[in-house]
């Protein structure tokens, strides 16, 4: 059928036709923000899921939402290498301009940017990375001890006020959560105890792999009761149906149910590969409906195309040794393996593997669902594995 108009959207981030079955998570964040605008106990709140649930579009869509609903937003994402710092000033700086448009909160709002310049120059030195000029003349003693973990309290409450002197509130959103440096994060986790003790209209909604609950964890050992860690998952099979037939409905496109079904049998449900197959098997499909037979022509394209993109992106960029322990691992299945299982799979102890695990999941390849497990964070990234380095080969140095 015409590539031009196929609604489908395969791509890290890409908004899909329909985002489907996640109305529970949206409502939950609609309310936690309503919350605490009003003053009320609200938690912050953060998604964690593997790769290609979906958590992206959703943080995209949430950020829209409060937009719409009156609140100031920002939106980062955390790469493997930049500061927090750095990533948040620029952003808190756009917010707080535009918070200073509001009489009510324009004083309140200049006084938050004097605590984001002085916060920006004694945090300099720290983290040389971060690049915002200031026009504001800093006000000493606010925001500018050179401590992170001080002064993002102090910048946090300032902008807070502001927010709350607007009868709005500041949602800062998150992405990649994972990737945020220890220290860093148990900045953060302090300056938005503090605001909520406070009762300061300032929210976090974030996004992350599943290692992000634990590095909360580490961070700060109450983290866990502070916010909520909703799971993102694959999307039930009534969703999936819906993600792949509402959006060729709507362009005048049947699909047949056995089509369906085995859409939802080849993705089993994960948005990403949901989005792929609808996209193929509306290019493979000549007319509507579109067959079963559409869908196996699809299959073959659509594991193609992912190799050379969604799996692909992840592989390249580990070393030999790496890329031998997550052979060993497809060896296995789809997982979570036991670590015993791994090493014996490459013939090595446990112990000799400890680096190497621990540097894949800062990398964010794999996590650890339980105590001495170990999974993928990209589904069905075994088979990928096992097609990217077949047969035997890999088990040589
Ligand atoms: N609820 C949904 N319904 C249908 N497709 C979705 C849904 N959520 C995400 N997608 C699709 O899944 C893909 C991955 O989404 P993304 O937000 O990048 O995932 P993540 O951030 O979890 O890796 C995108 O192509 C997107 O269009
Ligand atoms: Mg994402």
């Amino acid at each position: 059928m015409d590539a031009v108009s196929n609604p489908f959207s395969p791509g890290a981030g890409s908004p899909p036709p329909d985002l489907v079955g996640r109305e529970p998570l949206l409502e939950t964040v609609r309310v936690s923000i309503a919350r605490a605008r009003l003053g009320n106990p609200s938690k912050s709140i953060l998604m964690v899921g593997l790769r290609g649930v979906g958590k992206t579009v959703l943080l995209d869509r949430m950020r829209d939402d409060a937009e719409d609903a009156g609140n100031y937003t920002l939106r980062i994402e955390a790469p493997e290498n930049r500061s927090l710092p750095a990533l948040l000033a620029p952003q808190l700086r756009t917010a707080l301009l535009r918070l200073s448009k509001q009489a009510k909160a324009k004083d309140l709002a200049m006084r938050a940017l004097k605590g984001l310049a002085g916060f920006a120059k004694a945090l300099k030195l720290k983290y040389n990375d971060i690049e915002v000029g200031f026009d504001i003349e800093p006000e000493p003693g606010l925001a500018d001890n050179g401590d992170l973990e001080h002064d993002l309290q102090d910048l946090l409450a300032a902008a807070g006020q502001a927010a709350q002197k607007a009868g709005s509130s500041l949602v800062l959103f998150v992405d990649e959560l994972q990737y945020v440096q220890e220290d860093q994060l148990a900045a953060l986790i302090t300056a938005l105890h503090r605001t909520a003790q406070r009762k300061l209209p300032v929210i976090l909604v974030g996004a992350g792999l599943p290692q992000l609950r634990g590095n909360m964890g580490n961070a700060k050992s109450y983290a866990e009761r502070l916010f909520e860690f909703p799971e993102v998952g694959p999307l039930s099979p009534e969703a999936a149906r819906q993600a792949i037939a509402k959006p060729a409905k709507d362009h005048g496109v049947k699909v047949d149910a056995a089509a369906l079904d085995l859409i939802l049998k080849e993705t089993q449900g994960y948005p990403y590969f949901v989005q792929e197959w609808g996209k193929h098997a509306w290019d493979v499909a000549t007319k509507s409906p579109i067959t079963k037979a559409d869908v196996q022509k699809a299959s073959t394209i659509s594991i193609s195309a992912l190799d050379a993109s969604f799996f692909r992106v992840r592989f390249d960029r580990r070393t030999i040794a790496e890329k031998k322990y997550l052979r060993a691992m497809a060896e296995l299945g789809p997982g979570p393996h036991r670590s015993g299982d791994i090493a014996q799979t490459l013939k090595v102890q446990v112990t000799a593997l400890g680096p190497r695990r621990a540097s894949l999941i800062a990398k964010g390849m794999i996590y650890s669902p339980s105590h001495g497990d170990t999974g993928f964070t990209v589904p069905m990234f075994d088979a990928f594995m096992k097609r990217i380095m077949p047969g035997e080969g890999w088990r040589r140095d």
